[in-house]
This record gives C-alpha cells, sequence and structure tokens, in this order.
C-alpha cells in the first residue's frame, strides 16, 4: 500500500474555516443531520463518494485510498476539521490518514466508531453486545477491540460478548433507494435471524454503519417485544463532536459559523438531490464534484 506523506497546509482563509462530513455516500446524512441539530451554527461541507460506493467489499488499500483522496479534497476546500462520517473508512484508513497524512496543527480528522463503542456500556444491561456492519468494517475487528478497550478501561470493567454480523446487502439496497422493497426486507429480516441465531441474550445491537439508520424504523419493527435496543450513532457521533469543540477552543475559534450546509457528490447531482431530499426531508442543491 503506498501511504501518502503529510500534506501541506491549506491556510485558504483560517478564520473562516468549516467543518467537513464525508461518506461512501448517502449514510453520513445521518450523522450530519444530528450533527447540524445539535451545532447548527457552524458552515459544514458534505461530500459522499457515491460514484465508488459501496466501500465495504472493497480491499483495505482502495478504502485508504478513496478516504484519503476525500478527506484531502474537503481540506483543499477550506474545512479545518473533517468527520469521516462512515464505519469502513473509519475502520480502515482513520488511523493511517490521522498518522502520516495530515498536519495536526492545522488538520484534524475523527471517525466514527470510538464514540459510538464509549456509548455501550451505559446502554447494554447484560454485556451482549452485537455490531452489525459491513464485511469491511466486521473483517477489520475495530469494534471488538475497541469495546474490548473501552471495557477495561472502564472504572467498573464489565464483561462483554461481542457477536458481529455483516450485511453486505443492505448498503446497495439503500444507495439504489431500494429499502422499502420486498427484497430488502427479505434480507433485513435474514441478517436479523443470523445474528440473533449465534447469540439470542443480545440486548444491544450497534448499527455499525451510517447508512442503516435509514432502516431503523424497519429493523425495530422486527425487533420489537424482543428487549433489544438498538444503537444510531448520529446523535452519539454529534454530542461527542461537542465535547470535542468544547476542548479544542483552538479548532472552535476558527470555525466560521453561518449556519450553511453545501453538498457534493461524486454522482449525478440530480440523483444525489433527489435522493438526499428523501432522506433528510428537506430540498437540498448539490454539486458533482470529481476525485481525485
Ligand atoms: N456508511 C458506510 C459505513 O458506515 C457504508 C460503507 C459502504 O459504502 O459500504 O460503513
Amino acid at each position: 500500500m503506498v501511504i501518502h506523506s503529510a500534506h501541506p497546509r491549506y491556510r485558504t482563509n483560517i478564520h473562516a474555516m468549516k467543518i467537513g462530513v464525508f461518506d461512501s455516500g448517502y449514510g453520513g446524512l445521518t450523522i450530519l443531520s444530528k450533527i447540524r441539530q445539535q451545532l447548527p451554527q457552524y458552515d459544514y461541507l458534505y461530500l459522499g463518494d457515491n460514484a465508488r460506493a459501496p466501500y465495504g467489499t472493497r480491499s483495505f488499500e482502495v478504502i485508504y485510498e478513496y478516504t484519503w483522496q476525500a478527506v484531502n479534497w474537503l481540506f483543499e476546500q477550506g474545512c479545518r476539521l473533517v468527520i469521516i462520517a462512515c464505519n469502513t473508512a473509519s475502520a480502515k484508513a482513520l488511523r493511517t490518514i490521522q498518522m502520516h497524512n495530515i498536519d495536526p496543527t492545522t488538520q484534524r480528522v475523527l471517525g466514527v466508531i470510538r464514540p459510538t463503542v464509549e456509548a455501550v456500556p451505559a446502554i447494554t444491561q447484560n454485556g451482549h453486545i452485537g455490531i452489525l456492519a459491513t464485511p469491511g468494517t466486521v473483517a477489520s475487528n475495530s469494534y471488538v477491540l475497541e469495546l474490548e478497550k473501552t471495557c477495561n478501561l472502564s472504572p467498573a470493567p464489565c464483561n462483554l460478548k461481542i457477536t458481529q454480523h455483516p450485511c453486505p446487502m443492505w448498503v446497495p439496497l439503500i444507495e439504489a433507494g431500494e429499502q422499502q422493497t420486498d427484497g430488502a426486507t427479505y434480507f433485513i429480516h435474514q441478517d436479523l435471524d443470523e445474528l440473533l441465531a449465534q447469540d439470542p441474550l443480545i440486548d444491544t445491537i450497534i448499527l455499525g454503519c451510517t447508512h442503516y439508520p435509514l432502516i431503523q424504523d424497519q429493523i425495530d419493527q422486527y425487533l420489537a417485544g424482543r428487549g433489544i435496543r438498538t444503537i444510531a450513532q448520529g446523535e452519539i457521533v454529534a454530542q461527542s463532536l461537542e465535547d470535542y469543540l468544547t476542548r479544542h477552543t483552538d479548532i472552535r475559534e476558527v470555525l466560521s459559523t453561518d449556519g450553511t450546509c453545501t453538498y457534493f457528490t461524486t454522482e449525478s447531482a440530480t440523483k444525489f438531490q433527489s435522493s438526499a431530499s428523501r432522506f433528510l426531508q428537506a430540498d437540498i442543491a448539490a454539486q458533482h464534484v470529481e476525485l481525485p
């Protein structure tokens, strides 16, 4: 794998910098909308690499390459901070980008896995955790490793039984706008059954892919009456970002505060606008961009 070296600083206008939010496609919108509810004052750039989604079945090298292209592009547009609102990219590329690609004095990149994991001990009653995610996230084992670390560090170490299950069909169905079809329902039920067959005592399921909140109602409906709580990441990531900005005044002070959001996609802008507007329940305008 070719690791890109630290990037030169971008100093377009250091007092009017934005927060970048990146996902392979539409999933990051579920994070963005919660962040904007929590922190409406800032300016955001959203980038969906819809033309190359899904990432979840791609190799480590390809996910790293695509993610770095996207993150770098957001820095070039004047972002001070980029949220990788994608578990697959957080699992496969975040650490390398943080360690090798950016100049941390002027650029910061945050992921979604660590804040999600930190919320789990307060939610589960019996420590039986299910993780639903893309094949890439599951194969990376990131959730298992992070959960074990969090648990060992917690003042009252908990006994966790963690069960992962990959859902390779869910992202393609959501990206295609087919999540309400009978075909999608079949795969959703099948994957939930397969997860619970591995551990019927699961009381908490992490929706470890930012696309999955778009089918959370269908998931919750199927699980109704079984005492299982599903965790979506939007509010958790939004709260964690607010805490981060409270601690990092150097970043907070250079962020512009006009409350705007601009959307970019590597796919057709018209297609993105129509799907994103459905997911966000508001009309948005999008612009097409080519990466790298
Ligand atoms: N939303 C991405 C995630 O959280 C989906 C990845 C994909 O494109 O497969 O993992």
